[in-house]
Parts: C-alpha cells; sequence; structure tokens
C-alpha cells in the first residue's frame, strides 16, 4: 500500500493524479471526505466495486454510496430527481448529505446491493472534490473502515484497520465534520431520513417539510434490516456505555473492583480512577469531529471498557447520539 500526503486545503493536481487514475484502472483508493475516509473504487467497474465488499468484509447486501464532483453528474445515475432531491443539493452541496433515488441502469447491481435505488453524494473536502474531478467517473465509497468496525478520520486509522487491502491512501489530514453524511431516501412515496448526519433536521425540514424519520431497526429481531438501519454500527473494540454523570461514577465504582481498563469521554468534571479520561469539546460539532479520533485512541490503549457522558438530549446532538446509540448495542 502506498501513501501519499496532500494539502487538505489545496491539494495538487500532480499529487492526485495517480489516485485519479488508479481509480480509473479500477484500484482501490482511501481518500479523506469532509465526514469520515471513504475507501473508493470506480461505480460503473463491477469487479473494482466487488473488492471493496472482500477489502471490507462488508456484507454484500449492505448497498454503497456513489460519490460524483457535483449535481449534473449525480442527476446522470438517477432514473428520477425529484423536486425534494433539487431543493436539498441545490442547498446542502457540495457537503455531509446523501440522496437515495431511483437509479438508472448504468449503476452496477453490486453498488446498489440489487436494489433499484442508488445513494448519492457530492463532498466538499477540496481532496475529494479534486480527485472526482480529475477521476472522471463515479466513486463507489463507504467508510474506509473494516465491516462493523469504527469509520476512520485520519490516514492512520485507514493503515490501521484495511493496510495492504488497499492500493493507496490519500491522507489529507483529520477530517473536519468527523461522523458520516446524513441519509435522505426520496426514491419511496415520502422523504425519509435513514441516518442523522450533522445537516440538522430543522434545516433538512425547511427544505422539505414532509421529511420523516426512519424508526429505529428492532434489536437482534431482523437478519437483515433495512440498508442504513444496521443496529450494531461504528463500534469500537471495547464494551460502550452511555450514562448520565452520576450512573458514570457508579459503573465506574463497579467497574474498578472486576479490574477493568476504563477510558471515558467527558463533557463536566473530573471521574476519579478512570484510567483514560478524554474530555470533549462542549458543542455538538466539535464534538462529532472528534469522536471517533477518541474511540479510536481508547481502544488503541487496550481499554476494556467506555463510558461516556450522555451528551445534552438537543437537536443538534442527533447525529452524535445516533452513533453513541450504534456503538453501545453489543
Ligand atoms: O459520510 C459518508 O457517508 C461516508 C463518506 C465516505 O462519504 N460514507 C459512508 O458510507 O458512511 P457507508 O457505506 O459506511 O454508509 C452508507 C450508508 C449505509 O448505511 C447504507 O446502508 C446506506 O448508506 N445506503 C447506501 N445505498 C442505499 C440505498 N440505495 N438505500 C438505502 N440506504 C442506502
Ligand atoms: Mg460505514
Amino acid at each position: 500500500m502506498t501513501m501519499i500526503r496532500v494539502d487538505p486545503d489545496r491539494p495538487s493536481t500532480t499529487a492526485l493524479a495517480p489516485a485519479a487514475e488508479r481509480l480509473r484502472q479500477g484500484g482501490l483508493v482511501a481518500f479523506p471526505t469532509e465526514t469520515v475516509y471513504g475507501l473508493g473504487a470506480h461505480a460503473l467497474d463491477p469487479a473494482a466495486v466487488r473488492r471493496i465488499f472482500t477489502a471490507k468484509g462488508r456484507p454484500s447486501f449492505n448497498p454503497l454510496i456513489v460519490h460524483v464532483h457535483d449535481a449534473d453528474a449525480a442527476r446522470a445515475l438517477c432514473a428520477e430527481w425529484t423536486r425534494e432531491a433539487e431543493r436539498l443539493a441545490e442547498a446542502l452541496w457540495p457537503g455531509p448529505l446523501t440522496l437515495v433515488l431511483p437509479k438508472r441502469s448504468v449503476v452496477p447491481d453490486v453498488v446498489t446491493a440489487g436494489l433499484p435505488s442508488v445513494a448519492v453524494r457530492v463532498p466538499a473536502h477540496p481532496v475529494a472534490a479534486e480527485l472526482l474531478r480529475q477521476a472522471g467517473v463515479p466513486v463507489a465509497a463507504p467508510s474506509a473502515n473494516p465491516s462493523n468496525a469504527l469509520s476512520p478520520t485520519r490516514a492512520e486509522h485507514v493503515a490501521e484497520g484495511l493496510g495492504d487491502r488497499v492500493d493507496l491512501i490519500v491522507d489529507g489530514g483529520a477530517t473536519p465534520v468527523g461522523i458520516e453524511s446524513a441519509v435522505v431516501d426520496l426514491s419511496g412515496s415520502s422523504p425519509t431520513l435513514l441516518r442523522p448526519g450533522t445537516v440538522s433536521l430543522e434545516q433538512l425540514r425547511d427544505l422539505v417539510p414532509s421529511l420523516g424519520i426512519a424508526a429505529e431497526a428492532p434489536v437482534g429481531r431482523t437478519p437483515r434490516p433495512a440498508p442504513g438501519m444496521l443496529p450494531r454500527h461504528y463500534a469500537p473494540r471495547a464494551r460502550l456505555r452511555v450514562l448520565d454523570r452520576d450512573s458514570l461514577l457508579a459503573a465506574v465504582a463497579e467497574a474498578r473492583s472486576s479490574e477493568q481498563r476504563i477510558g471515558a469521554l467527558l463533557l463536566g468534571g473530573d471521574a476519579p480512577h478512570v484510567q483514560h479520561p478524554v474530555r470533549m469539546p462542549p458543542g455538538a460539532g466539535a464534538y462529532a469531529a472528534e469522536l471517533y479520533a477518541a474511540l479510536h485512541r481508547l481502544d488503541a490503549l487496550g481499554c476494556t471498557l467506555i463510558l461516556v457522558e450522555a451528551p445534552p438530549d438537543r437537536p443538534e446532538w442527533a447525529g452524535v447520539q445516533d452513533r453513541l446509540r450504534r456503538a453501545s448495542h453489543t
């Protein structure tokens, strides 16, 4: 695996040329987006896309997001482009928003896991934007981590998780948003938010007033939950629990007697006897940007238990709450 470093704000065209070429030829290239690192392959090349599933150990029923350089390129992959799609794309692209629409036949079934719809996104990160422009082909890219593990927010996370299973990693430093894009399904009878991100529900509903929220899949009941709705996901190796401050302190006392190595993500004061406390930023955006890096670090330190002080129950925290909930499913 080769790693190339680029300036995250002004990536040079020449530096990215080998990565773009690799994508066109069917290789696997990890690259930064504003949300997390993606594991990219030529979306119209079924053999290349299959390599993504193999590298991640991803179940073939979980469809991929196709990344493109602009809204016109996204529309070219969709059989229908609704008024809602137009409004959301116009207001929020490029950015951390994915739209699901009926697919055109040019999109291979392996990308959509056989579904009649395709997920499309125009990322805002300058490196992703320039890479997509140069590649000139749509790029299928899930988060660049082994299936069910934490998403990578730095190039090192990708190298640790996937190693030589990827041909090339474009290192553009830490990703600024830090959690995955919001996914809005516009392919059904009514618009539905499948996965919250950092774009607020309020902002989305200003554009699409009828937007509903998908119910969470019942845990352990369905062997094959709806796409986007896998309950356990985005999880560290350590057991993770989200608790209010008092319960957290009680859990520390209990865990000490069973000799656990305890890490904690804290918002308020100190938590005595936690071996690896991490003070998290108080704002939802800054918290999201640091969340996965903090969890990666606690895993690397060998924590067996990660206690997370529950963030405020406010709308701007919906994306973070969702990821913490999924990470705490056992
Ligand atoms: O921020 C992101 O979205 C990152 C970066 C790399 O763009 N990508 C990402 O991909 O998080 P992934 O594969 O980890 O998550 C994609 C989500 C999955 O929950 C998948 O089930 C859902 O999008 N999805 C993809 N295609 C879909 C479709 N046709 N219908 C419904 N859900 C779909
Ligand atoms: Mg993922």
